[in-house]
């Protein structure tokens, strides 16, 4: 027997973002640990990132966030039936942060959770968004990435404070014509569990730096040509690349040995966001769309990598 279900497209309709107040410079963090304004844009390619302050929280900046996009995407909180919020920094296991987040910017009761994939989880949640729209689970999800980092880096760390940092970015994926969002290609390597870690809820996080750079620029860049075959297309095709702000160095590492068109625009929201983790693939596209860099049409090429670890990458269409 076989269930007679008709498959829908889906495409995403608008993104949103929200960067926290506080600016915190390489000459702010130089007054906390040895470090200096030439270490960090040299070795990781930030010049200033945001830090939230104690009212604004994953649920706070998430809302912020979605409400963003939602204005971009022309429609309302109750057009949404499902909302994916991908965090690894949740201030507590239970409850999740996406139902809070939905039921504040008032959808009637959507399907609602959280997704850990750290780094890679804006990537993983909105294949999901796309797959439930495209088998009929959800006619109009909301992805959110969103971290508060300062509550897991222990300030006193100069591998880890000036990396890491606090915002929320969101997308509101709905029906469409023809698919806009293509296969992800995901994959994991546990047998780094070591690589970046908060070991209990007492500790703060370790991160082998060197480990995480060596793999995100061997074994996740050859994931970049699969991503393009999986959606039917080349690399020559790609018009925007944006791959997780971590360090601007592995962007250009990466790019060096990918086949891209010399006029790709590449994401380079590290430079004033810091690494975001989940939030930092979304966050980046809105600066690309805010600057006139990432147009509608355009055949955009996201990938997320980091603790697990786990990486997870698209092919989508800007709205
Ligand atoms: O998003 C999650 C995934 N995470 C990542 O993608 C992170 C990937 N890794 C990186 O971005 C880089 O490995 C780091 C930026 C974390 C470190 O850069 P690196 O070039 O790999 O430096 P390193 O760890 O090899 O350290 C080189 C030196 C060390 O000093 P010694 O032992 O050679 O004397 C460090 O103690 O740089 C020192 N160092 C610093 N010096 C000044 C480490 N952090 C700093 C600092 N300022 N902030």
């Amino acid at each position: 027997m076989s269930l007679n279900i008709d498959r829908r497209s889906a495409a995403i309709l608008g993104f949103g973002a929200y960067r926290p107040s506080t600016v915190v410079t390489n000459d702010d963090l130089a007054q906390r640990v040895d470090t200096d304004d030439d270490w960090i844009t040299s070795r990781v390619g930030i010049k200033e990132r945001r830090f939230a302050d104690e009212s604004e929280t994953i649920v706070s900046m998430a809302v912020e966030a979605s409400r963003d996009a939602l204005a971009n995407a022309g429609i309302t909180a109750e057009d949404l039936d499902l909302v994916i919020l991908a965090t690894c920094t949740a201030v507590s296991q239970l409850p999740s942060a996406a139902p809070q987040v939905a039921h504040i910017l008032g959808a009637k009761a959507p399907g609602a959770y959280d997704v850990n994939a750290a780094c890679a989880g804006f990537c993983y949640a909105l294949s999901q968004a796309s797959n439930a729209i495209q088998v009929g689970d959800a006619t109009t999800a909301l992805v959110v990435g969103v971290e508060k980092l300062t509550d897991w880096v222990d300030p006193q760390d100069r591998s880890t404070c000036i990396i890491f940092a606090d915002g929320a970015g969101a997308a509101i994926v709905g029906r469409s014509e023809t698919q806009q969002i293509g296969p992800a290609v995901w994959g994991s390597a546990g047998d780094r569990p070591e690589a970046i870690i908060v070991r209990d809820r007492d500790s703060l996080m370790e991160m082998d730096g060197r480990a995480v750079f060596r793999w995100a620029t061997t074994e996740v860049r050859p994931q970049i040509e699969k991503i393009c075959t999986a959606a039917g297309i080349t690399m020559r095709d790609i018009d925007v690349f944006v791959p997780h702000q971590a360090n601007l160095r592995i962007t250009t590492n990466m790019l060096r040995a990918l086949d891209f068109r010399e006029d790709v625009v590449v994401a380079k929201d590290i430079e004033y966001s810091g690494n975001t983790s989940a939030a930092s693939i979304p966050l980046a596209i809105q600066r690309l769309v805010a600057d006139g860099l990432a147009r509608s049409g355009d055949k955009v090429l996201t990938i997320g990598f980091g603790a697990g670890l786990t990486y997870a990458g698209q092919i989508f269409v800007m709205p």
